[in-house]
């Protein structure tokens, strides 16, 4: 399968698909020839999770799925947030402390507050971000990821997960994979089967990536609050096609960090990493999270 690549490049740059500047128009690739495979008609992960954000990109099955997932883990709308929450926090580290200013955000989601190039480029506006979804509605929205500054670059990569030779390969027209890049994959691994190794995608990934590189990673926990994480689970799951979603433990999560120098404080849920103290907290939140270094 090709990948199609729609970006937003710097002053003069040719853009990651052969076009050029296009931060003042829409997406050339968001174009009429391609048959719609938008399927409102089943919930989604992007948008299910894009009602618990409050956004408006949702549709009535998966505003039904959101509320039947509500029902069964009432904290999962704070849960999000406070993933959010810790992507901004996690960005602003890696720029402002770490030095990183290339990012590969792989399952960006919908378009929301705080997206990684608005957060990294708030601090180095010369930071430069490949986003990776695999969703036509993500997609549809990608226009919104690519407001980037005219020092930096933003690209749109429409691709799976499951294909990074795909990814790696296309990203390397936006990113120098020889300079560090910080990996960021936040809750999306869940959407990966046991069976379709997801360890085996994150070794893969951070093999192409140089000595200095950063892993972050978000993911729904499976051993906090596991009977209504559980039962939120099997709602979401027979409601979503072709997808299932695997919650896993604190100990499942670390063991994607294998080889890697994990930064302080471990992998802890999202509201104990590196806390803004003036932020308030949600107590509790069912998944796990963690930034570790490639040395
Ligand atoms: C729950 S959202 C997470 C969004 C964002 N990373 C965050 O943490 O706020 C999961 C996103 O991953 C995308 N996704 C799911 N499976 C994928 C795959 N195999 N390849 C690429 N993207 C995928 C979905 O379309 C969705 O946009």
């Amino acid at each position: 399968m090709a990948a199609t690549v729609y970006a937003a490049e710097e002053n003069g740059s040719e853009g990651a698909w052969g076009g050029g500047r296009m931060t003042d128009r829409p997406p050339r690739g968001i174009n009429p020839g391609r048959p719609p495979r938008i399927d409102t008609s089943t919930a989604h992960s992007a948008r299910i999770y894009n009602y618990w954000l409050g956004g408006k990109d949702n549709f009535p099955a998966d505003r039904e799925a959101a509320q039947a997932a509500m029902a069964a883990n009432p904290g999962i709308v704070a849960d999000a947030r406070a993933n959010r929450a810790f992507l901004a926090r996690a960005v602003r580290y890696l720029v402002a402390e770490a030095g990183i200013r290339q990012f590969l955000d792989i399952g960006t989601g919908l378009p929301t507050a705080d997206n990684t190039h608005e957060v990294a480029q708030a601090v180095a506006p010369e930071s430069r971000v490949v986003y990776v979804d695999n969703d036509p509605i993500v997609l549809a929205h990608a226009r919104a990821l690519l407001t980037s500054t005219p020092e930096g670059a933003a690209a749109f990569l429409d691709a799976d997960l499951r294909e990074p030779e795909l990814i790696l390969k296309s990203a390397a027209r936006t990113l120098d994979l020889g300079q560090p890049v910080a990996l960021m994959l936040l809750i999306v691994l869940h959407l990966i089967r046991d069976a379709e190794h997801p360890e085996r995608i994150v070794t893969r990934l951070m093999s192409a990536l140089p000595a200095g590189s950063y892993l972050v990673l978000s993911h729904p926990a499976r051993d906090v609050q596991p009977a209504a994480v559980a039962e939120m689970t099997r709602r979401v799951n027979d409601r979503m096609r072709g997808v299932t979603a695997t919650p896993r433990t604190r100990d499942e999560m670390a063991r994607l960090f294998d080889g890697l120098t994990m930064m302080e404080p471990g992998v802890v849920q999202p509201q104990h990493w590196r806390p803004d103290p003036a932020t308030e907290t949600p107590a509790e939140v069912t998944a796990w999270c963690g930034v570790a270094l490639k040395s």
